[in-house]
């Protein structure tokens, strides 16, 4: 019998119990997918329902309402704002635009900048980024951007955590905008890196910025589908040229408004991050793993001294399954090749059992 796929996603606990020839009802906590482990606010569920007698109608089809509360969010016009189905369908619309060029991306960051650009036939070379920091320093950023006609962040890098500076992509905006190379940065995890510095003063100097957002890892709405692309109004207007139509469905789009004016929310999610976030970054190094010094809700690490006694990230991968943790394996990311873990931020409950759980399996 061959052995079923490395699924290409975190969240996919069934493909990797079968995987293991583990039971389908062998319990597992889920520290594969990066989702505010908080939400979805509290509201949301009823809220949804109250609705669904709109499911009758066509969506709205400029989603206006929607763009106005994102606009006024970011202190920008509604002409620079792009509703979209997820972070994902923003990332495949930003390859259409460049169908058939040269792109550059990092490596190792998320899977799918890859996968549009194929969808896209754009020809793609890789922004290495190494161990153990991954940072990304600006000679490196402008030496492989020389060539490219977009260029594909990631900020914070998924699955490094790590974040890339503002005045990097300023001097790498600067450097680009003459050749007319756009500059495609993917904040899906900003909302959860506490003290980044905003990119979106940048849009109204550099119109060769395209910022990508998600709205279902802050909300907890993966199934739901949501996120939107701030840029220039020319840029939108030629993004929403290959979007096709009704693309998000009336409930995402109408949850907008009420999702950014849930204030609190916002501060329970970023009470949650400033008190876990920091812990865990220590606690996981305590155990003496390699931990890439991560900005955000997640932590890219490798056994570090257990390697030396034989246990190994396929190891560890393994033992954790096995004892009820699942977490995000890393074959498929370029650079990593399986060599690392990654593993999301969850409750303070959650996050204990988490380090008790490596604790055992690192023996
Ligand atoms: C960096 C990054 N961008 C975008 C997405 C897609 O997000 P969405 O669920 O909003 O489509 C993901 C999902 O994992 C991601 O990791």
């Amino acid at each position: 019998m061959t052995m079923p796929e490395w699924p290409s996603h975190g969240g996919q606990a069934e493909a990797l119990l079968e995987r293991f020839a583990l039971p389908g009802d062998h319990v597992v906590d889920d520290v594969s997918a990066n989702l505010n482990p908080l939400g979805p606010p509290e509201w949301v569920s009823g809220w949804l329902a109250d609705r669904l007698g709109g499911l009758g109608r066509y969506p709205e089809p400029s989603y206006a309402t929607a763009r106005h509360a994102i606009a006024a969010h970011h202190q920008l016009h509604p002409d620079q704002v792009l509703l979209t189905n997820g972070g994902a369908e923003a990332i495949f619309l930003a390859a259409a635009l460049h169908a058939g060029k040269r792109a550059a991306v990092l490596a190792p960051s998320f899977g799918e900048y890859a996968r549009a650009c194929a969808a896209h036939r754009l020809q793609v070379t890789k922004i290495p980024l190494s161990a153990p920091s991954f940072a990304l320093d600006q000679a490196t950023l402008l030496e492989h951007a020389a060539d490219a006609e977009v260029v594909f962040l990631c900020r914070p890098n998924n699955p490094t955590g790590t974040l890339i500076d503002c005045c990097v992509i300023d001097a790498l905006l600067a450097a680009t905008l003459a050749r007319g190379t756009q500059v495609v940065v993917d904040e899906a995890f900003i909302d959860m890196a506490l003290g980044a510095e905003a990119l979106m003063p940048l849009l109204a100097r550099y119109p060769n910025l395209i910022l990508l957002r998600s709205m279902t890892k802050f909300y907890t709405l993966p199934g739901l589908r949501l996120g939107y692309v701030l840029a220039s109004s020319a840029v939108i207007e030629a993004l929403a040229r290959h979007q096709p139509p009704w693309s998000v469905n009336h409930l995402a789009a109408e949850l907008v408004e009420p999702l950014l004016d849930d204030h609190a929310f916002a501060d329970r999610t970023h009470a949650w991050l400033a008190t876990e976030q920091p812990r865990m970054y220590q606690a996981l190094s305590a155990l003496g793993l390699d931990v890439v010094p991560s900005t955000t809700c997640f932590f890219l690490v490798r056994p570090g001294e257990a390697q030396r006694r034989g246990v190994d990230s396929a190891r560890l991968f393994e033992r954790l399954l096995r004892g009820g943790i699942l977490a995000r394996h890393t074959h498929g990311f370029a650079g990593l090749e399986g060599n690392w873990l990654r593993l999301a931020l969850r409750d303070e409950s959650g996050n204990t059992r988490l380090l008790e759980g490596l604790h055992d399996c690192l023996r």
